[in-house]
């Protein structure tokens, strides 16, 4: 998988030398983020040999390299989650190839459901900790010791001077954000009443199906890292209502502004 990933980065370096300071994951119904990169080039995932395909609807499958904030990035529009079918490795196959392409701090964004009873639809979480339920790691199996360690830190797996810089960001910009620990489901079933309740329970604020596997794939290779979550249904009784994965990526756009501000004043003051 390392040397695939090498590889993939290699492609696509020979076709755009570019140095990167900071890359971009764009989670369900936050793609519109990529309309403000003041873009380079676009790679579509099919061309990059070993990077699977996004099989959902809201994910496009595309890498775009451009400038946000003064900054050059890329950004992933759509990545894998473990209910598509791949495996663990494919999930975080980006982020090595990330690596690879010398990138070292990565914003992740997504989806989720709030468990949090303080929490609203269309509230921005900016996820300070996590909770693993997937039953599942992605660094199962042989250590490649060239990446990283056998046995990762996570007791500090999201970057603090970027969670302070998106608070500053925040409060200058009179966003709301709210703070909290993300709870990761395969999915793809959204919860029923008694697991939020229990998810709540165990201390998170949020749940979804996707983000630390990446989390842990790039602490694994001590990349620094800030997370967003776009409350777009609740799980909380009293307020649990039907949902499908349209009122999801209506609820997630909806929001994308603010995330959008978050994301640029976060890399216009860093990296
Ligand atoms: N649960 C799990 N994943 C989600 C949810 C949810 O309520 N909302 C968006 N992604």
């Amino acid at each position: 998988m390392s040397e695939k990933a090498k590889a993939a980065a290699e492609l696509i370096s020979k076709n755009l030398s570019l140095k990167y300071d900071a890359a971009i994951i764009l989670g369900s119904g936050l793609s519109h983020l990529a309309d403000q990169i003041n873009i380079i080039a676009t790679i579509a995932y099919s061309e990059i040999p070993g990077f699977p395909e996004s099989t959902v609807p809201g994910h496009e499958g595309k890498l775009v390299a451009g400038i946000l904030a003064g900054k050059t990035i890329l950004a992933l529009k759509g990545r894998f989650h473990y209910y598509e079918g791949y495996t663990m490795q494919e999930v975080v196959f980006p982020i090595r190839v990330l690596h690879h392409l010398g990138i070292n701090t990565l914003i992740l964004s997504n989806a989720a459901g709030g468990t949090n009873p303080e929490f609203r639809i269309g509230d921005i979480m900016l996820i300070r900790d996590h909770i693993n339920l997937m039953g599942t790691n992605p660094l199962i199996g042989k250590n490649d010791e060239t990446l990283g360690p056998r046995f990762p830190d996570m007791s500090q797996v999201y970057d603090p001077g970027l969670l302070q810089a998106a608070r500053e960001v925040a409060i200058g910009s009179h966003i709301s954000l709210k703070e909290g620990i993300y709870a990761a489901v395969t999915g793809p079933v959204y919860e029923t009443p008694a697991e939020y309740r229990y998810i709540r329970i165990l201390g998170a604020d949020a749940v979804g199906m996707s983000t630390v596997p990446e989390a842990i794939a790039a602490r694994h290779l001590g990349m620094r890292l800030m997370a967003l979550s776009v409350i777009t249904d609740l799980g909380v009784e009293g307020k649990i209502q039907k949902i499908t994965h349209e009122e999801v990526l209506t609820a997630a756009a909806a929001s994308e502004p603010f995330i959008t501000t978050i994301i640029k004043g976060v890399l216009k003051g860093n990296s």
